[in-house]
Protein backbone atom coordinates (compact mmCIF):
# COMPACT_ATOMS: atom_id res chain seq x y z
CA UNK A 1 0.00 0.00 0.00
CA UNK A 2 1.10 3.17 -1.03
CA UNK A 3 2.60 5.54 1.76
CA UNK A 4 0.14 8.88 1.22
CA UNK A 5 -3.17 7.93 0.03
CA UNK A 6 -5.62 10.53 -1.53
CA UNK A 7 -8.77 8.32 -2.25
CA UNK A 8 -11.55 10.49 -4.39
CA UNK A 9 -11.46 13.34 -2.02
CA UNK A 10 -14.52 16.40 -2.93
CA UNK A 11 -13.98 19.80 -1.27
CA UNK A 12 -16.54 22.17 -1.80
CA UNK A 13 -16.65 25.84 -1.04
CA UNK A 14 -20.26 27.35 -0.75
CA UNK A 15 -21.69 24.78 -3.19
CA UNK A 16 -18.64 25.33 -5.65
CA UNK A 17 -16.52 22.07 -6.25
CA UNK A 18 -13.20 22.93 -5.99
CA UNK A 19 -11.82 19.03 -5.55
CA UNK A 20 -13.64 16.44 -7.44
CA UNK A 21 -13.10 13.09 -6.35
CA UNK A 22 -8.93 13.52 -6.40
CA UNK A 23 -7.19 10.53 -6.05
CA UNK A 24 -3.38 10.31 -5.96
CA UNK A 25 -0.50 8.05 -4.05
CA UNK A 26 2.62 8.71 -2.77
CA UNK A 27 5.73 6.79 -2.29
CA UNK A 28 7.92 7.11 1.42
CA UNK A 29 10.58 8.55 0.47
CA UNK A 30 9.13 10.63 -2.76
CA UNK A 31 8.97 13.97 -3.95
CA UNK A 32 6.12 15.21 -5.86
CA UNK A 33 4.26 18.32 -7.41
CA UNK A 34 1.43 19.12 -7.74
CA UNK A 35 1.55 21.05 -10.82
CA UNK A 36 -1.29 23.29 -12.18
CA UNK A 37 -2.47 26.67 -12.68
CA UNK A 38 -3.69 29.32 -10.17
CA UNK A 39 -6.92 28.38 -8.84
CA UNK A 40 -7.27 24.63 -9.75
CA UNK A 41 -6.88 23.53 -6.20
CA UNK A 42 -3.42 22.74 -5.28
CA UNK A 43 -3.43 24.68 -1.59
CA UNK A 44 -6.92 23.36 -0.97
CA UNK A 45 -5.76 20.02 -1.34
CA UNK A 46 -2.66 20.88 0.58
CA UNK A 47 -4.78 22.31 3.51
CA UNK A 48 -7.42 19.35 3.45
CA UNK A 49 -4.35 17.20 3.74
CA UNK A 50 -2.25 19.12 6.69
CA UNK A 51 -6.38 19.48 8.27
CA UNK A 52 -6.90 23.13 8.05
CA UNK A 53 -9.46 22.44 5.35
CA UNK A 54 -12.68 19.75 5.87
CA UNK A 55 -13.41 17.53 3.37
CA UNK A 56 -16.23 16.80 1.74
CA UNK A 57 -15.82 13.47 0.68
CA UNK A 58 -13.12 10.75 0.50
CA UNK A 59 -10.11 9.47 2.70
CA UNK A 60 -6.91 10.28 3.68
CA UNK A 61 -4.28 7.55 4.78
CA UNK A 62 -1.09 8.61 6.05
CA UNK A 63 1.55 5.81 7.24
CA UNK A 64 -1.34 3.59 7.44
CA UNK A 65 -3.56 5.52 9.47
CA UNK A 66 -6.71 6.99 8.63
CA UNK A 67 -6.14 10.98 9.24
CA UNK A 68 -9.14 12.05 7.27
CA UNK A 69 -10.59 13.46 10.24
CA UNK A 70 -8.11 13.70 12.65
CA UNK A 71 -6.94 17.33 14.53
CA UNK A 72 -3.80 18.93 12.67
CA UNK A 73 -1.65 18.47 15.03
CA UNK A 74 -2.09 14.63 15.12
CA UNK A 75 -1.81 13.95 11.69
CA UNK A 76 2.44 13.98 11.29
CA UNK A 77 2.06 16.78 8.77
CA UNK A 78 4.55 19.60 8.16
CA UNK A 79 3.82 22.60 6.15
CA UNK A 80 6.39 25.10 5.05
CA UNK A 81 4.47 28.42 3.01
CA UNK A 82 5.63 31.02 0.46
CA UNK A 83 5.47 33.66 3.23
CA UNK A 84 8.12 32.68 5.68
CA UNK A 85 6.06 33.18 8.96
CA UNK A 86 9.35 32.83 11.04
CA UNK A 87 8.83 34.60 14.59
CA UNK A 88 10.81 37.64 14.00
CA UNK A 89 11.69 38.30 18.09
CA UNK A 90 13.49 34.44 17.81
CA UNK A 91 17.02 34.13 16.84
CA UNK A 92 17.73 31.57 13.63
CA UNK A 93 18.58 28.60 16.32
CA UNK A 94 15.40 29.29 18.33
CA UNK A 95 13.49 29.38 15.41
CA UNK A 96 14.49 25.97 14.26
CA UNK A 97 14.83 24.76 17.98
CA UNK A 98 11.20 25.88 18.49
CA UNK A 99 9.00 22.51 17.66
CA UNK A 100 11.74 20.29 19.86
CA UNK A 101 11.29 22.45 22.74
CA UNK A 102 7.18 22.01 22.58
CA UNK A 103 7.74 18.80 22.31
CA UNK A 104 9.69 18.95 25.43
CA UNK A 105 13.48 18.29 24.46
CA UNK A 106 16.45 19.10 26.53
CA UNK A 107 18.57 21.49 25.58
CA UNK A 108 21.97 19.07 24.86
CA UNK A 109 19.48 17.17 22.61
CA UNK A 110 17.88 20.04 20.97
CA UNK A 111 21.14 21.27 20.10
CA UNK A 112 22.53 18.60 18.87
CA UNK A 113 19.31 18.09 16.28
CA UNK A 114 19.37 22.10 15.74
CA UNK A 115 23.32 22.08 14.38
CA UNK A 116 22.59 18.41 11.82
CA UNK A 117 19.14 21.10 10.68
CA UNK A 118 21.48 23.96 10.20
CA UNK A 119 24.05 22.12 8.43
CA UNK A 120 21.40 20.67 6.07
CA UNK A 121 20.29 23.51 5.14
CA UNK A 122 23.26 25.53 5.05
CA UNK A 123 23.06 27.82 7.69
CA UNK A 124 26.18 27.54 9.15
CA UNK A 125 27.04 30.80 11.10
CA UNK A 126 23.76 32.50 11.23
CA UNK A 127 22.28 30.88 14.89
CA UNK A 128 22.47 33.66 16.03
CA UNK A 129 20.59 35.85 13.61
CA UNK A 130 17.16 37.48 13.37
CA UNK A 131 15.02 36.86 10.67
CA UNK A 132 15.25 40.36 9.46
CA UNK A 133 18.97 39.96 8.94
CA UNK A 134 18.49 36.95 6.86
CA UNK A 135 18.12 37.42 2.56
CA UNK A 136 14.41 36.20 1.48
CA UNK A 137 16.22 32.66 0.61
CA UNK A 138 17.81 32.59 3.93
CA UNK A 139 14.80 32.75 5.61
CA UNK A 140 13.16 30.16 3.39
CA UNK A 141 16.18 27.72 4.52
CA UNK A 142 15.06 28.73 8.37
CA UNK A 143 11.15 27.66 7.48
CA UNK A 144 12.19 24.65 6.18
CA UNK A 145 14.31 23.73 8.70
CA UNK A 146 11.96 24.43 11.42
CA UNK A 147 9.40 22.35 9.69
CA UNK A 148 12.19 19.19 8.93
CA UNK A 149 12.97 19.58 12.57
CA UNK A 150 10.22 17.57 14.45
CA UNK A 151 10.59 15.16 11.39
CA UNK A 152 7.10 15.07 10.03
CA UNK A 153 5.62 11.84 8.25
CA UNK A 154 4.90 14.23 5.20
CA UNK A 155 6.55 17.62 4.78
CA UNK A 156 3.75 19.77 2.69
CA UNK A 157 5.39 22.99 0.60
CA UNK A 158 2.96 25.24 -0.59
CA UNK A 159 5.03 27.63 -3.94
CA UNK A 160 7.63 27.86 -1.42
CA UNK A 161 10.23 30.20 -3.52
CA UNK A 162 7.69 32.24 -5.12
CA UNK A 163 8.82 35.30 -3.45
CA UNK A 164 12.50 34.96 -3.96
CA UNK A 165 13.90 36.20 -6.95
CA UNK A 166 15.35 33.77 -10.29
CA UNK A 167 18.31 33.34 -9.28
CA UNK A 168 18.02 32.58 -5.79
CA UNK A 169 15.03 30.00 -6.42
CA UNK A 170 16.80 27.95 -8.58
CA UNK A 171 19.90 27.63 -6.71
CA UNK A 172 16.80 26.79 -3.74
CA UNK A 173 15.03 24.21 -6.21
CA UNK A 174 18.46 22.27 -6.83
CA UNK A 175 19.38 22.55 -2.80
CA UNK A 176 16.04 21.49 -1.64
CA UNK A 177 15.83 18.09 -4.16
CA UNK A 178 19.77 16.74 -2.63
CA UNK A 179 17.88 17.96 1.41
CA UNK A 180 15.24 15.92 0.77
CA UNK A 181 17.05 12.64 -0.63
CA UNK A 182 19.61 13.17 2.02
CA UNK A 183 16.89 13.46 4.55
CA UNK A 184 14.29 10.58 2.83
CA UNK A 185 11.69 12.58 4.21
CA UNK A 186 8.56 12.30 1.70
CA UNK A 187 8.04 15.90 0.28
CA UNK A 188 4.62 17.19 -1.53
CA UNK A 189 5.57 20.70 -3.23
CA UNK A 190 3.22 22.84 -4.97
CA UNK A 191 3.75 24.72 -8.09
CA UNK A 192 2.48 26.56 -11.19
CA UNK A 193 5.85 26.81 -12.72
CA UNK A 194 6.57 23.78 -15.05
CA UNK A 195 9.84 24.32 -15.00
CA UNK A 196 10.61 24.32 -11.12
CA UNK A 197 7.98 20.88 -11.54
CA UNK A 198 10.08 19.42 -14.22
CA UNK A 199 13.41 20.55 -12.53
CA UNK A 200 12.96 19.29 -8.66
CA UNK A 201 10.09 16.16 -8.96
CA UNK A 202 10.63 12.26 -8.62
CA UNK A 203 6.76 12.33 -10.07
CA UNK A 204 4.66 15.31 -11.21
CA UNK A 205 0.42 15.31 -10.82
CA UNK A 206 -0.73 17.76 -13.49
CA UNK A 207 -4.14 19.19 -12.05
CA UNK A 208 -6.50 20.68 -13.57
CA UNK A 209 -10.29 22.09 -12.22
CA UNK A 210 -9.67 20.13 -8.74
CA UNK A 211 -8.14 16.34 -10.62
CA UNK A 212 -5.45 14.90 -11.94
CA UNK A 213 -4.58 15.54 -15.19
CA UNK A 214 -1.57 13.01 -15.67
CA UNK A 215 0.60 11.94 -13.57
CA UNK A 216 4.44 10.75 -14.14
CA UNK A 217 8.01 11.41 -14.15
CA UNK A 218 9.02 14.88 -15.26
CA UNK A 219 10.01 13.25 -18.61
CA UNK A 220 7.09 11.44 -19.14
CA UNK A 221 4.76 14.34 -18.51
CA UNK A 222 7.19 16.52 -20.75
CA UNK A 223 7.63 14.49 -23.83
CA UNK A 224 4.17 12.16 -23.65
CA UNK A 225 1.58 14.78 -22.69
CA UNK A 226 -1.82 12.65 -22.01
CA UNK A 227 -3.85 15.15 -23.11
CA UNK A 228 -4.52 18.46 -24.55
CA UNK A 229 -4.45 20.50 -21.18
CA UNK A 230 -1.01 18.78 -20.77
CA UNK A 231 0.40 19.32 -23.71
CA UNK A 232 -1.02 23.31 -23.40
CA UNK A 233 0.58 23.90 -19.97
CA UNK A 234 4.16 22.36 -19.84
CA UNK A 235 6.59 22.88 -22.42
CA UNK A 236 5.24 25.19 -24.98
CA UNK A 237 3.82 22.59 -27.27
CA UNK A 238 2.09 23.29 -30.54
CA UNK A 239 -1.15 22.08 -30.19
CA UNK A 240 -2.90 21.92 -33.39
CA UNK A 241 -6.76 19.88 -34.50
CA UNK A 242 -6.04 17.33 -37.09
CA UNK A 243 -7.92 19.27 -39.98
CA UNK A 244 -5.49 21.88 -39.39
CA UNK A 245 -2.56 20.11 -39.84
CA UNK A 246 -3.85 18.01 -42.72
CA UNK A 247 -4.22 20.81 -44.33
CA UNK A 248 -0.43 21.90 -43.60
CA UNK A 249 1.24 18.84 -45.00
CA UNK A 250 -1.63 18.11 -47.44
CA UNK A 251 -2.53 14.34 -45.85
CA UNK A 252 -5.21 13.19 -44.76
CA UNK A 253 -3.75 11.84 -41.46
CA UNK A 254 -5.50 12.36 -38.24
CA UNK A 255 -9.32 13.78 -38.26
CA UNK A 256 -10.87 14.40 -35.01
CA UNK A 257 -7.63 14.33 -33.00
CA UNK A 258 -5.70 16.92 -31.63
CA UNK A 259 -2.09 17.02 -32.07
CA UNK A 260 1.02 18.56 -30.10
CA UNK A 261 4.89 19.07 -31.60
CA UNK A 262 7.45 20.43 -29.59
CA UNK A 263 8.96 23.43 -30.53
CA UNK A 264 13.18 21.92 -30.43
CA UNK A 265 11.94 19.21 -32.59
CA UNK A 266 11.17 21.10 -35.72
CA UNK A 267 13.86 22.21 -37.85
CA UNK A 268 14.09 25.19 -39.35
CA UNK A 269 16.28 26.59 -42.67
CA UNK A 270 16.25 29.40 -45.08
CA UNK A 271 15.49 28.12 -48.60
CA UNK A 272 15.93 24.63 -48.39
CA UNK A 273 19.24 24.62 -47.68
CA UNK A 274 20.18 21.64 -44.95
CA UNK A 275 18.33 18.80 -44.36
CA UNK A 276 15.35 17.45 -46.96
CA UNK A 277 12.37 16.06 -46.01
CA UNK A 278 12.43 12.57 -46.80
CA UNK A 279 9.79 9.72 -45.76
CA UNK A 280 10.26 9.85 -42.11
CA UNK A 281 9.51 13.67 -41.97
CA UNK A 282 7.11 16.54 -43.48
CA UNK A 283 8.26 19.34 -45.28
CA UNK A 284 6.33 22.65 -45.01
CA UNK A 285 6.85 26.44 -46.00
CA UNK A 286 6.02 29.24 -43.51
CA UNK A 287 7.15 32.95 -43.20
CA UNK A 288 8.47 34.23 -39.46
CA UNK A 289 6.09 36.42 -37.84
CA UNK A 290 7.84 35.95 -34.74
CA UNK A 291 11.12 36.61 -32.98
CA UNK A 292 11.71 36.06 -29.08
CA UNK A 293 14.96 35.34 -27.02
CA UNK A 294 14.29 33.10 -24.57
CA UNK A 295 18.27 32.97 -23.24
CA UNK A 296 19.64 29.99 -24.49
CA UNK A 297 17.17 29.85 -27.14
CA UNK A 298 15.71 31.90 -29.86
CA UNK A 299 11.61 30.96 -30.41
CA UNK A 300 10.68 31.42 -34.18
CA UNK A 301 6.92 31.70 -34.48
CA UNK A 302 5.94 30.94 -37.94
CA UNK A 303 2.91 31.05 -40.17
CA UNK A 304 2.38 28.25 -42.44
CA UNK A 305 -1.04 28.48 -44.53
CA UNK A 306 -3.62 28.83 -41.78
CA UNK A 307 -1.52 27.74 -38.78
CA UNK A 308 0.87 29.37 -36.48
CA UNK A 309 3.59 26.78 -35.39
CA UNK A 310 6.75 27.79 -32.76
CA UNK A 311 10.00 26.66 -33.16
CA UNK A 312 13.02 26.46 -30.62
CA UNK A 313 16.42 26.90 -32.11
CA UNK A 314 19.38 26.80 -29.93
CA UNK A 315 20.98 30.60 -29.68
CA UNK A 316 23.94 30.34 -31.08
CA UNK A 317 24.77 33.93 -30.57
CA UNK A 318 27.24 34.40 -33.68
CA UNK A 319 24.34 33.43 -36.27
CA UNK A 320 22.00 36.51 -36.84
CA UNK A 321 18.53 35.44 -35.84
CA UNK A 322 16.41 35.42 -39.08
CA UNK A 323 14.09 38.25 -39.37
CA UNK A 324 10.42 39.07 -39.15
CA UNK A 325 8.69 37.73 -42.54
CA UNK A 326 11.75 35.69 -44.02
CA UNK A 327 10.22 32.48 -45.70
CA UNK A 328 11.47 29.82 -44.38
CA UNK A 329 11.13 25.69 -44.48
CA UNK A 330 10.37 23.77 -41.28
CA UNK A 331 11.11 20.09 -41.24
CA UNK A 332 8.76 17.86 -38.74
CA UNK A 333 9.66 14.46 -38.14
CA UNK A 334 6.55 12.47 -38.15
CA UNK A 335 7.24 10.37 -35.02
CA UNK A 336 7.46 13.43 -32.99
CA UNK A 337 4.08 14.14 -33.66
CA UNK A 338 1.70 13.23 -30.38
CA UNK A 339 -1.95 12.14 -30.70
CA UNK A 340 -3.57 13.83 -27.79
CA UNK A 341 -6.65 12.12 -26.00
CA UNK A 342 -9.04 14.92 -25.12
N1 LIG B 1 -11.64 29.46 2.03
C1 LIG B 1 -12.16 29.55 0.81
N2 LIG B 1 -13.43 30.00 0.61
C2 LIG B 1 -13.96 30.06 -0.63
N3 LIG B 1 -13.31 29.71 -1.76
C3 LIG B 1 -12.06 29.26 -1.63
C4 LIG B 1 -11.41 29.16 -0.36
N4 LIG B 1 -10.17 28.67 -0.54
C5 LIG B 1 -10.03 28.48 -1.87
N5 LIG B 1 -11.16 28.83 -2.54
C6 LIG B 1 -11.36 28.72 -3.99
O1 LIG B 1 -11.01 27.42 -4.40
C7 LIG B 1 -10.37 27.45 -5.67
C8 LIG B 1 -9.01 26.77 -5.56
O2 LIG B 1 -8.18 27.55 -4.74
P1 LIG B 1 -6.71 27.10 -4.34
O3 LIG B 1 -6.73 25.72 -3.80
O4 LIG B 1 -6.15 28.15 -3.48
O5 LIG B 1 -5.99 27.10 -5.77
P2 LIG B 1 -4.43 27.03 -6.11
O6 LIG B 1 -3.66 26.83 -4.85
O7 LIG B 1 -4.30 25.88 -7.07
O8 LIG B 1 -4.12 28.32 -6.79
C9 LIG B 1 -10.29 28.91 -6.07
O9 LIG B 1 -11.35 29.17 -6.94
C10 LIG B 1 -10.45 29.64 -4.77
O10 LIG B 1 -11.03 30.89 -4.97
MG1 LIG C 1 -2.24 28.04 -3.94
Amino acid sequence: MSYLIIDKVTKKFDGTVVLNEISLAVERGELVTLLGPSGCGKSTLLRCIAGLNEVDGGRILLNDRDITYLAPRKRGVGMVFQSYALFPNMTVYENIAFGLKMQGLKGDRIAARVREMIDLVGLAGKEGSYPRELSGGQQQRVALARSMIVEPDVLLLDEPFNALDAKIRKTLQMELKNIQKKSGMTMIFVTHDQEEALTISDRIFVINEGRVAQSGKPLEIYSQPANEFVARFIGNFNVLKGEEFEQLVGEPLFPGKSLAIRPEVIKLSLNGENGKGHNGSWRIKGKVVGVFLKGNILRYRVRSKDSILDVDVLNNSMDCSINYDTWVDLVIPKDEVKVLNL
